[in-house]
């Protein structure tokens, strides 16, 4: 026992999945426990305005507890809250969003209505990373990150979040890489062969792709690879090899060759098809991503004499679901690829009014061409950094009459929205939806109207 042990009451859980409560009036961050028990902790770091405790044993077990069902809850990164009941995780992720709004966007009036679920609670994803990691020579590891660890990497066994193919594949490609000796890549020494296994499955039509990212180099004997690959593991529609020889650790690579099937695969929502290359965007939860969708369809309420400009369109897929609805749709994306895979899925769908242009949004709203000047409706789905103060600007200056703001951010939402409300705009209910159970993401959707 050292003198630092105290009793703390966690009342709430903060945005980043801590708990909180106070010791001495003074707020107390910690890692592990539940709103409503009480643990013993030891503070770790005290600063003026705050402590930072670590848990060492809970004394009164709250009754939204549940067992966590992952072996590796303990430790991994990629799920924070599997110990908290799926009712209370919705609950917090609302008050998540409410704190946002009255908080950051001063608006009290705003509706925040119940978070819509996950379909899925387990095996939701459609896209995992894992990463190979090796130090000083020693055996090497082919997981994913421990949590607060950026550079840590455990031997996963069986992640919940992915299917139990993608648990297999994991299996089989640490045996394989071990039987034939293939080294793996040292990111303090920048020298080894195997950085990334990155396995995405679609969930409606059953393809899986598999993107092995390496450094410089062919895979070794890639015959053989391929049969003891497709031995173990025949659902696989296709593998891809991308080589990456920077020193920055990204799933990603300069060199991008198709080893075997197509080189993508076809996701399906509502009645569109979707072509996923290996680094295209896509929602990782593919079931949710059609109840996110038609949330902001449902407030949108597209007419066929609207025209909607889908800024921040990734792959296309808001501007293509709702195009069948609209007399046209202009969509906006800063990569290159992911315009190609748009257009591509233009194609693929028969969807022939929409065009997309690749550019920064602040750019091209700068300089919107005369004759796409009369957008009735804007859709915004910016990355979690939300818009750019420019971006909000020009929006608010040509002034479409409907904006439908879909945020993987509260909190850069709020702060967004507060300029849009400021402005004219009025924001009646923003609904949250759910696409991340057990971790503390949450999407909100919400319209803001003129007049
Ligand atoms: C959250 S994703 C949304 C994708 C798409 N709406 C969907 O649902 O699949 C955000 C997209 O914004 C793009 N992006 C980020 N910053 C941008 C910018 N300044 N201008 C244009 N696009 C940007 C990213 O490349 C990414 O595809």
């Amino acid at each position: 026992m050292t003198d630092n042990l105290v009793e703390l009451e966690i009342e709430d859980l903060a945005f980043d999945g801590k708990s909180v409560g106070h010791i001495d009036g003074k707020v107390t961050f910690v890692n592990g426990g539940l709103p409503g028990e009480i643990i013993l902790a030891e503070i770790t770091r005290s600063k003026p305005r705050y402590n930072q405790a670590r848990l060492h044993r809970i004394i009164r077990v709250s009754d939204i507890r549940v067992p966590a069902r992952c072996e590796h809850f303990a430790y991994c990164g990629g799920c924070t809250w599997q110990d908290l009941s799926y009712e209370q995780q919705l609950i917090f992720k609302r008050k998540q969003v409410v704190d946002c709004i009255e908080r950051i966007g001063g608006m009290e009036a705003v509706r925040v209505n119940p978070c819509i679920p996950s379909q899925d609670q387990f095996f939701y994803r459609n896209k995992m990373e894992f990463s190979f990691h090796v130090e000083n020579g020693e055996e090497f590891s082919l997981g994913l990150h421990e949590r607060g660890h950026f550079d840590r990497i455990f031997d996963l066994n069986r992640c919940h979040l992915q299917s139990d193919l993608s648990n297999r594949l994991v299996h089989w490609l640490r045996d394989y890489v071990r039987a034939n000796g293939i080294p793996v890549y040292d990111v303090r020494a920048h020298e080894g062969f195997m950085r990334f296994f990155v396995i995405r499955q679609t969930k409606r039509t059953n393809q899986t792709m598999l993107n092995i990212v390496t450094n410089y180099g062919n895979l070794p004997d890639q015959e053989r690879f391929m049969t003891s690959l497709l031995g173990a593991c025949p659902e696989v529609t296709t593998v891809i090899h991308n080589q990456n020889g920077s020193k920055s650790n990204i799933a990603t690579g300069e060199i991008e060759t198709v080893i075997y099937g197509p080189g993508y695969i076809e996701e399906r929502l509502f009645d569109s098809t979707f072509r996923i290359r290996a680094n295209s965007f896509f929602q990782t939860n593919s079931l949710q991503a059609e109840v996110l969708y038609r949330t902001g369809f449902e407030v949108l309420k597209p007419t066929t004499s609207d025209r909607v400009l889908d800024l921040y369109c990734g792959t296309g897929t808001i501007g293509l679901l709702v195009a069948p609805k609209v007399e046209q749709v202009v969509g906006v994306e800063l990569v290159s690829s992911a315009i190609r895979s748009a257009a591509e899925n233009a194609e693929l769908n028969g969807v022939t009014n929409i065009a997309f242009y690749e550019a920064n949004v602040v750019d091209f709203l700068r300089a919107v061409p005369k004759e796409l000047q009369q957008f009735s409706a804007y859709v915004l789905d910016p990355p979690r950094a939300g818009l750019h103060p420019k971006a909000v600007k020009k929006i608010i200056e040509l002034g479409p009459e409907r904006i439908l703001y879909i945020s993987c951010n509260p909190a850069t939402f709020a702060r967004d929205a507060k300029d849009l409300v400021a402005a004219g705009y009025t924001l009646p209910e923003v609904t949250p939806v759910d696409m991340f159970p057990h971790t503390m993401h949450i999407e909100a959707v919400g319209l803001f109207s003129r007049g």
